[in-house]
């Protein structure tokens, strides 16, 4: 049987050490690249860098999406036959911050990576992480594979780029994929990002770490699922004969207020919404105090205010569907947030 050899990027995000897990468990041979500036403590591989089951099949190499010297000798000296490009500036927030930056990691990234593959790996086959941020300002009830994209931020712009390059590698006769990834959050998800920021926060507020917690927008929509389910999609587009681009996603969508309300209510707090816009507040009925209020720093200059996802497609092509629903990721990230508190 011949070998099979991944490449993944962004392996210590965290995507990234789902996957790698994943690939250990069938038996591949796993690269990841990681940046000098990474946390040195590379907490989410943390227990496949230390286990002795893994030393000759797990290995962790010095690199950067913007060199491109550098892709092209790891691509050559590593010869993968499957590459997951999952490296990316990932928080849309801050790429209004950092445009350049965001586009140079996102876009330029995606093509040095392409081109790494191209000249030294040409029968790999290559996964795209592209977003639900792409759909932007849309106003369908569900977004799919035909769904226009009307991208509207730094982040998605850039992520456009890749998604066309992607499929034009395809066009010239490459295996490539696009997965179109709804947001997917797990324990892993850094904490800058709303699923963990507000479990996190809560859990603070309950051991009384901290007063209260400050929010943006709490009516914007999304899709959340579990990144766990998630990265065995990825692995199930490149198994196909045919690449192609699909939606992942839960099909059912709440605002952020929502999934505060769900965490409050797990964690026994009793609550009530008040006033409104940027001054709206909740309020601990057993304290009197506020702990959830609005701070504009949080909101984005352009939103996605809407976003479901439609994964028929690959229910039926690649037989993948959600099983966790968002009750039970809230639950895995409200525990494993307990037992680290
Ligand atoms: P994440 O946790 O933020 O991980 C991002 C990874 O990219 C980290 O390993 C980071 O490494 C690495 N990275 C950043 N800049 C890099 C650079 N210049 N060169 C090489 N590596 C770099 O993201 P995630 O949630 O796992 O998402 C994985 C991918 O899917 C991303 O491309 C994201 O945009 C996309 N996506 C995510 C979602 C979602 O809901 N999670 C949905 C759709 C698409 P350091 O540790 O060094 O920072
Ligand atoms: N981060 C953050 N912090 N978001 C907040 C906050 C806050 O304090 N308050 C409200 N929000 C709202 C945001 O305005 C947004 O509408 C929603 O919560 C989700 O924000 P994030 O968790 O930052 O995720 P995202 O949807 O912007 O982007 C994530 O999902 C994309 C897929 O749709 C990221 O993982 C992207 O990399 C990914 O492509």
């Amino acid at each position: 049987m011949n070998k099979k050899i991944a490449l993944i990027t962004g392996i210590t995000g965290q995507d990234g050490s789902y996957l790698a897990e994943l690939l250990l468990r069938k038996k591949y041979i796993v690269h990841g690249i990681r940046r000098r500036a990474s946390n040195p403590k590379l907490d989410n591989i943390k227990s496949l860098l230390e286990s002795k089951k893994y030393s000759k099949k797990f290995f962790l190499h010095y690199g950067d999406l913007t060199d491109s010297s550098n892709l092209n000798k790891l691509v050559g000296r590593i010869k993968p036959t499957e590459i997951y490009n999952l490296a990316a500036q990932s928080h849309v927030h801050t790429s209004f911050d950092v445009p350049e930056y965001t586009a140079q990691v996102n876009g330029i990234g995606c093509l040095n990576l392409l081109e790494a593959m191209a000249n030294h790996a040409p029968k790999a086959k290559f996964y795209q992480a592209s977003t639900s941020e792409l759909y932007g300002e849309n106003n369908t009830k569900f977004q799919n594979e035909m769904t226009p994209f009307q991208p509207c931020s730094p982040y998605s712009i850039s992520k456009l780029y890749a998604y066309y390059l992607t499929k034009n590698y395809r066009s010239r006769g490459f295996f490539v994929c696009n997965g179109i990834l709804f947001n997917h959050e797990s324990p892993r998800r850094a904490s800058s990002f709303v699923t963990k920021k507000i479990v996190e926060g809560i859990i603070n507020i309950k051991n009384k770490k901290i007063k209260k917690l400050y929010l943006g927008n709490l009516y914007a929509k999304r899709d959340w699922g579990y990144a766990e389910e998630f990265v065995v999609a990825m692995w199930k587009m490149l198994q196909k004969k045919k690449p192609d681009d699909y939606v992942i996603s839960t099909g059912k969508s709440i605002t952020v207020k929502d999934f505060v309300n769900k965490v409050l209510k797990k964690l026994g707090f009793h609550y009530k919404w008040m006033g409104s816009g940027i001054n709206e507040v909740c309020k601990d009925l057993s304290s009197g105090k506020n702990i959830i209020e609005i701070d504009k720093f949080f909101f984005r200059p352009t939103e996605v205010n809407f976003l479901r996802g439609d994964y028929s497609k690959a229910k039926k092509n690649l037989n993948w569907k959600p099983k966790k629903t968002l009750d039970d990721l809230i639950s895995i990230m409200i525990n494993h947030e307990i037992k680290n508190n």
